[in-house]
This record gives structure tokens, sequence and C-alpha cells, in this order.
């Protein structure tokens, strides 16, 4: 194995981060469109606009650091964004912005975790100019996992009323002989 620095390790990580960025910036256009609330949809595609702006902050740091951003695949990234579109095959209505909602939060958090190392390496290496760049990042990641926890209150309350509509709609709907056999083997147990 040949003999490797922080530096290498360092542009290693960016490498990852620049491909996870690339490919949140084709995903998250799906996740908008797929999204039912208004808000939600808006939220992602305000993440794309930053998203772009990540991208750019890391083509910046790959100049100043005289490397190609290229040759890396983040298969941590690719697994998550996969997740992702199962919730948009397995999911409708709230439930699917809540699933959604679930999704973008682990990428947020794993972005985090990765803006975090590379943060730490540009800190120890003396890359100051990197290290306010990857900041900007890193503060844009938590802004929209707060933003998103935010959205989760009422699309989760939402999901949950929708349920349970759904469920008295299939209680009627199922045989009512043996909705009312249910209902009537409850008052002998309550009278005894
Ligand atoms: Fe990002």
């Amino acid at each position: 194995m040949p003999e490797k620095g922080l530096k290498e390790l360092y542009i290693d990580e960016l490498k990852d981060l620049y491909n996870a960025e690339n490919q949140l910036l084709k995903a998250l256009p799906k996740m908008a469109k797929a999204a039912t609330s208004e808000d939600l949809s808006a939220g992602f595609e305000e993440h794309l606009e930053q998203t772009k702006g990540h991208v750019q902050r890391l083509d910046e740091i790959f100049k100043q650091l005289g490397e190609s951003p290229k040759g890396k695949k983040c298969k941590g990234m690719e697994g998550l964004i996969e997740e992702g579109s199962e919730a948009i095959d397995e999911y409708d209505g709230e439930l699917l912005d809540a699933a959604l909602i679930g999704a973008a939060q682990r990428v947020e958090h794993y972005e985090m975790a990765g803006y975090g190392t590379v943060i730490a390496f540009a800190e120890e290496l003396g890359k100051s100019d990197h290290v306010e760049l990857l900041n900007q990042t890193l503060e844009e990641e938590k802004q929209t996992d707060a933003k998103l926890t935010d959205l989760a209150g009422d699309i989760n309350a939402q999901a949950n009323q929708e349920e349970e509509s759904a469920e008295a709609v299939e209680a009627d709907a199922s045989d009512p002989g043996k909705h009312a056999a249910a209902k009537s083997n409850k008052k002998p147990r309550s009278a005894a």
C-alpha cells in the first residue's frame, strides 16, 4: 500500500462528500416531486439550491488543493437515497411525507458527520480557508435538519389522523355482521 498521510485522507474524504452531494443533487428534485406537503416540497427545492452551493464550495477547495474532485463513489449516500426511493414506492400521502422526512434527516445527519470529519482534518492541516467554507455548509445542513424536524411535527400528526380515518373506513366497509358481533361480544363480557 502506498504511503499516505492525513492530507491524502482529507482529500479522499472530500471526494466522498463531493460525490455524495452530487448524488443528492439528482435525488432532491425527485423527493420534491414526490412530497404531498407543499411546505416539504418547497423545503426540498430550497435544499437543492443550497446543495448546489455545497458542490461549489467543494470545487473551490479542490481548486485550492490542485486536485480533481472526482474518483470516489459514496456508497453510504447511495444506500440512503435508495431507501428514500423505496419510501416513494411504498407509501402515499402524509405517510409518504413522514417517510421522506425520515430519509432526508438520515441524509442530513450523514452529511453532518462527513463535514465534521473534514473540518477536523482541515483544522489539523492548517487550512483555515477550507474550515470556513466547510463550516458554512455544515451550518446549512444543520438548519435543514432542524427545518425537517419542524415540518415533521404537523406531518406526523396528519399521517396519524389519515391512518385513523382509513381504519374507520375499513371497519365500516368490512363485514357489518362481524362488526356487530364484535360489539355484541363486548356486552356479556362487561356485564359478567
Ligand atoms: Fe450538502
